[in-house]
C-alpha cells in the first residue's frame, strides 16, 4: 500500500517508520510519504491556517492551502482525485475508526491521510477533498498526527509482512473470525504465580476443546460489553 501523509509535523512520522512491524511492511513493497503541507502553501511567510470567520479560539487550516498542496502533489484538482483514492481527513467528529474500517482500507492500493492542526479544516477540505474523515475516537488530540499514526498503524498490521504469524490477525480482537468479540484471555508461563493459576483445559493440548473454549471466552467479553481494567480487557 502507497500512504502519503500531509501534515505540518513530517517528522514525527520518522519515529514511526521506524518501527518493527511498520518497517517490516515497508519493507515488503509498501511506502510511507510525508508531504509538509507549508512547504506548499501559496501565502507569505508559510501561512497555513487563519482565524475562523464568525469569531472564537483557535486557528483553522485553509482551504486554498489544502487545495494547492494536493494540486501540487498529484497534479490534479483533489475535487476529482478523491473519486480515485481514498482521501482520508482526521478529525474528531468522523465515522469512527474500527474493525470493519481497518479491513476495508487495507484492501486499498493506498490512501491520503490528512492532518489538521488546532481548531481543525475549514469545513470545505471535508466536504471536496477528503472521501472520508475519520475519528479514533471521541476526544480531542492537539492535531491528526498521532491519529493517523491509529489508522495507519491498524491498516499496515493487516498487511502482508506485518507480523510474524499471519494466523494472530485472522483472529484478533473484534475480527470476524471472533465473531465481531474481543479477543479471549491469553496465559503464558509460568503457569501458576502467586497462587493464580490458569485455565486447566489450556494446558490440557485438546486444541479442538480449547478452540471453543476461547470462541466461549470471546463471545462472553462481548456479550459483557467493554471493560475496564478490573477482570482484564484482552
Ligand atoms: N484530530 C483531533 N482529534 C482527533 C480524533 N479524536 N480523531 C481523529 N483526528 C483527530
Amino acid at each position: 500500500m502507497n500512504i502519503d501523509i500531509f501534515t505540518l509535523f513530517p517528522e514525527w512520522f520518522e519515529w514511526f517508520g521506524s518501527q518493527r512491524h511498520v518497517a517490516n511492511v515497508l519493507g515488503a513493497g509498501s511506502s510511507i510519504q510525508c508531504v509538509n503541507i507549508r512547504d506548499h502553501t501559496p501565502l507569505t511567510g508559510g501561512q497555513v491556517d487563519d482565524t475562523p470567520f464568525g469569531g472564537g479560539a483557535g486557528m483553522v487550516m485553509r482551504v486554498d492551502v489544502l487545495d494547492h498542496a494536493l494540486r501540487e502533489h498529484y497534479g490534479e484538482d483533489p475535487v476529482q482525485l478523491r473519486a480515485r483514492r481514498r482521501v482520508i481527513a482526521l478529525a474528531p467528529g468522523g465515522r469512527l475508526l474500527d474493525d470493519a474500517l481497518v479491513d476495508e482500507l487495507a484492501q486499498e492500493p493506498s490512501m491520503t491521510l490528512l492532518c489538521g492542526r488546532y481548531e481543525g479544516f475549514d469545513e470545505r477540505i471535508l466536504e471536496h477533498f477528503a472521501s472520508d474523515v475519520v475519528s479514533v475516537g471521541r476526544y480531542v488530540l492537539s492535531g491528526g498526527e498521532l491519529a493517523a499514526m491509529v489508522v495507519c498503524d491498524a491498516v499496515m498490521r493487516k498487511l502482508p509482512g506485518a507480523l510474524g504469524h499471519s494466523h494472530s490477525v485472522v483472529e484478533e480482537s473484534f475480527s470476524p473470525a471472533l465473531g465481531g468479540h474481543p479477543e479471549y484471555p491469553h496465559y503464558t508461563r509460568p503457569a501458576e504465580y502467586r497462587g493464580w493459576g490458569v485455565p486447566e483445559i489450556l494446558l490440557s493440548g485438546h486444541h479442538e476443546r480449547i478452540g471453543e473454549w476461547r470462541l466461549a471466552r470471546s463471545a462472553e467479553r462481548g456479550e459483557r460489553g467493554p471493560s475496564g481494567a478490573a477482570g482484564g480487557a484482552g
